[in-house]
């Protein structure tokens, strides 16, 4: 078994955004309330015609320039998304099509806001034991999409965009290990539960959360996780250069931080202006600190990410 390392990384927000002072017109909200409690300013909204497979096509472009590689070299692309353009064909199929790639195997995981890490796991498992050798890992979301923007607990959280890493193999190990764990007794604390049957949608079309047990899961969980990682890798909270957290909440954020022990500059946050973008937010927040120059190669960095399921992760990289 060899290793895999990211090559390249790619980001893409629609272009227009969304503010809390926006919102404020639309509901009973305030830019106090929704920044205290979350962290959240602004977050971005695709345009009615772009679909998830749109959002992902700029990222992986991104990615696959940055890695210096084209559409023939791609033979993986492994998409995460809660928000899929179509019950199928997968939005990984759909992305292939639009990149033309016209190699390899594309499919979509399901994992809610964990289904990247869940996704360069998988991946990385292809890449690390030689049967491919140039994977396109993408998590991308139109989150908008499933939002009652009559409902203040959530439409103020979320917002769309897509990231994108290519994984290639590697003499020396770059994914150090990944950590991913599933829960399913606690499905009801966060779900969109509308399914279609006989050509009629059932049940709620919307995004329900139990804000508070979600949280609380949360801070547990990711805690639980990211000494996981740190223990199997032999490594403390301060070994750490970068934490790359998935964008909920900067409260969960900072209780994270806190736990390892880590300052508030050794963590990426894009809340401020992204929110929660689910499945997307870990990869836009990876591409914006390699971008900027933050992580730089030999760095450590870890992964974190919760979610619906409830699902879990964490993963440890050497840059
Ligand atoms: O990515 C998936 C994972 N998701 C998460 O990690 C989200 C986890 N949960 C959270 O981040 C927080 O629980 C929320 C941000 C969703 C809510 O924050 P909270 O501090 O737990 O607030 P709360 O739900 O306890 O609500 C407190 C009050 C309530 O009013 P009452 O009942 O005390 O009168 C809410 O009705 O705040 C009210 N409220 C709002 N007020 C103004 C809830 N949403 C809003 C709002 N604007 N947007």
């Amino acid at each position: 078994m060899g290793h895999s390392r990211i090559a390249g990384t790619g980001a893409y927000l629609p272009a227009k955004a969304l503010t809390n002072q926006e919102i404020e017109q639309r509901i009973e909200t305030s830019d106090e309330w929704i920044f205290s409690r979350t962290g959240i300013r602004s977050r971005f909204v695709a345009d009615e015609n772009e679909q998830a497979s749109d959002l992902a096509l700029h990222a992986s472009r991104r990615a696959m320039d940055a890695a210096g590689v084209t559409a023939d070299d791609v033979d993986l692309i492994v998409l995460a998304t809660s928000t899929p353009d179509l019950i199928f064909p997968s939005t990984a199929c759909l992305l292939q099509q639009k990149l033309g790639v016209t190699h390899g195997a594309a499919f979509d995981i399901q994992a809610a806001c964990t289904g990247f890490l869940y996704a360069v796991s998988i991946a990385d498992k292809f890449v690390a034991s030689g049967q491919c050798k140039c994977a396109l890992v993408v998590g991308t979301e139109v989150f908008s999409r499933l939002l009652d923007w009559s409902d203040r607990r959530t439409c103020v959280l979320f917002g769309d965009g897509a990231g994108a890493v290519i994984l290639r193999p590697s003499a020396e190990p770059g994914i150090l290990s990944s950590h991913l764990h599933a829960d399913g007794r606690q499905s009801h604390i966060l779900e969109a539960t509308g399914y279609v049957q006989d050509g009629v949608l059932h049940d709620h079309a919307f995004l329900h959360m139990d804000g508070q047990a979600v949280f609380k899961f949360a801070v547990r969980a990711l805690e639980d996780v990211c000494n996981e990682a740190l223990a199997a890798n032999g490594l403390v909270g301060s070994d750490l250069d970068w934490l790359v957290p998935h964008q909920a909440n900067v409260r969960i954020i900072q209780a994270t931080a806190n736990k390892l022990g880590l300052p508030a500059d050794k963590i990426v946050t894009t809340l401020e202006t992204q929110g929660n973008t689910s499945a997307a937010s870990v990869p836009l927040a990876l591409d914006a600190a390699v971008r900027d120059g933050r992580i730089q190669p030999g760095h450590l960095v870890l992964l974190e990410a919760v979610g619906a399921g409830m699902t879990w992760g964490a993963m440890l990289l050497r840059w």
